[in-house]
């Protein structure tokens, strides 16, 4: 049987309408011309398979879109000009004023301030849940809750959601779920086949891989995506055909990279257990990972984004550690080809509740591994190690 890494080779790459060319171009068009005035009606009344305007439609995208929804086992799949394009799009289209949202503490950052600025704006009320509650969400229930967030593992603390658990009771009551899935990707973690409604990503991150270009994707069932199509088109976030293109060239590699990532992560992750100056390494795939057997029974693999939490030393050796470090770029986001270190400790200062229930502290770090050596890594984290251990007080 073929297997979904052969299928995603080919996969909507549909040569015969691009003059046999085995990559899909780039469509750089922003209309696209018809024959006669039948043809014009039957493409917008969707009867012709045919493209009429690139914000609602153009053929790069489609590629991209019909790889993506493979992937997750959806009906249809839509490609944003960013992450936090396909977030609120999904937000925007699935509640309304009057209504209540649950939410995963551990969420991005700007999603959250989303929920507290836009949406809050709009007249939803949203309430956070700490990630352990998510076995059991009953009590946190309202006669109007429309829909629960999840961010699992989330992108700063790792933390999970029971997704089962979650789906399993909003599906009782009516009540729409939506995934933040960036950090697993859809090769390794299947929300959709858990009863999730509808899943996003950052593309940015492991499924471009390659750092040069914001992208966003949400996939979903046929019955949520008539709901999130046309508030998407209406938003007009559509990603640009030249960076659907790149996001379609790096979801090429996908799989090989993140095999790659995946052990060189989990080799770095066990060495930096064992260090003295290590207090905790926050990563799922480690059985200390207090939620270890949970991501065993809902993803299928690992990504390459971990937490590091160093003993207390004081703010000059957590500088010399980061400054001692010649791989890893200082630097938001991940999932690309390059290490970074992000200190997180700074993370929420102006919300003490949130640092507690995300458990983020002065001293907490994040790693992206890349495709770099995995000794060279390793020989430089030893090395800010023992930067770390001279500047400790
Ligand atoms: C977990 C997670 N979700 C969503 C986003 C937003 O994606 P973008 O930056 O592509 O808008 C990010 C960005 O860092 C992220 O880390």
């Amino acid at each position: 049987m073929t297997t979904p890494d052969t299928h995603l080779q080919h996969l909507a790459d549909n040569r015969a309408r691009h003059y046999g060319a085995i990559n899909t171009p780039v469509y750089r068009a922003s209309l696209f011309g018809f024959e006669t005035y039948a043809d014009f009606l039957a493409a917008r009344a969707g009867d012709l398979d045919a493209p009429v305007y690139s914000r609602t439609r153009n053929p790069t995208r489609d590629a991209l879109e019909a790889k993506i929804a493979f992937l997750e086992g959806a009906d249809h799949a839509i490609a944003f000009s960013s992450g936090m394009g396909a977030i609120s799009a999904a937000l925007l289209a699935l509640v309304k004023a009057g209504d209540h949202v649950l939410a995963a503490a551990c969420c991005y950052g700007p999603s959250r301030q989303f929920f507290d600025t836009v949406l809050a704006g709009l007249g939803v009320t949203v309430e956070y849940f700490p990630a352990e509650a998510s076995t059991d969400l009953s009590d946190r229930l309202k006669p109007n809750t429309r829909l629960i967030y999840l961010e699992s593992p989330g992108s700063l603390t790792f933390q999970l959601q029971d997704i089962r658990a979650v789906t399993k009771l909003a599906r009782q009551r009516h009540i729409a779920t939506v995934i933040d899935n960036s950090w697993a990707t859809p090769l390794y973690q299947k929300p959709l086949s858990m009863g999730v409604d509808v899943v996003v990503h950052s593309g940015t991150k492991y499924i471009a891989g390659h750092s040069d270009v914001v992208v966003g994707l949400l996939a979903c069932n046929a019955a949520m995506y008539r709901r999130i199509r046309p508030v998407a088109t209406l938003l007009g976030a559509g990603l640009a055909p030249d960076d659907a293109y790149l996001v379609t060239r790096g979801l090429r590699t996908l799989s090989l990279r993140l095999a790659r990532q995946q052990e060189s992560a989990l080799k770095i992750a066990r060495r930096l257990e064992d260090k003295p100056e290590v207090r905790a390494v926050l990563h799922p795939g480690l059985p200390s990972f207090p939620q270890h057997h949970l991501a065993q029974a809902q993803m299928h693999g690992y990504s390459s984004l971990f937490g590091l939490k160093l003993h207390p030393g004081g703010e000059k050796a957590r500088h010399a550690f980061v400054d001692s470090l010649s791989l890893f770029s200082i630097a938001v986001s991940w999932g690309g080809f390059e290490s970074l270190i992000l200190p997180v400790g700074r993370a929420y200062q102006d919300q003490p509740a949130v640092r507690q229930t995300m458990g983020i502290n002065d001293d907490l770090f994040r790693l992206s591994i890349g495709l770099e050596g995995v000794d060279d890594l390793i020989a430089d984290l030893e090395a800010g190690l023992a930067a770390w251990r001279r500047a400790a007080e």
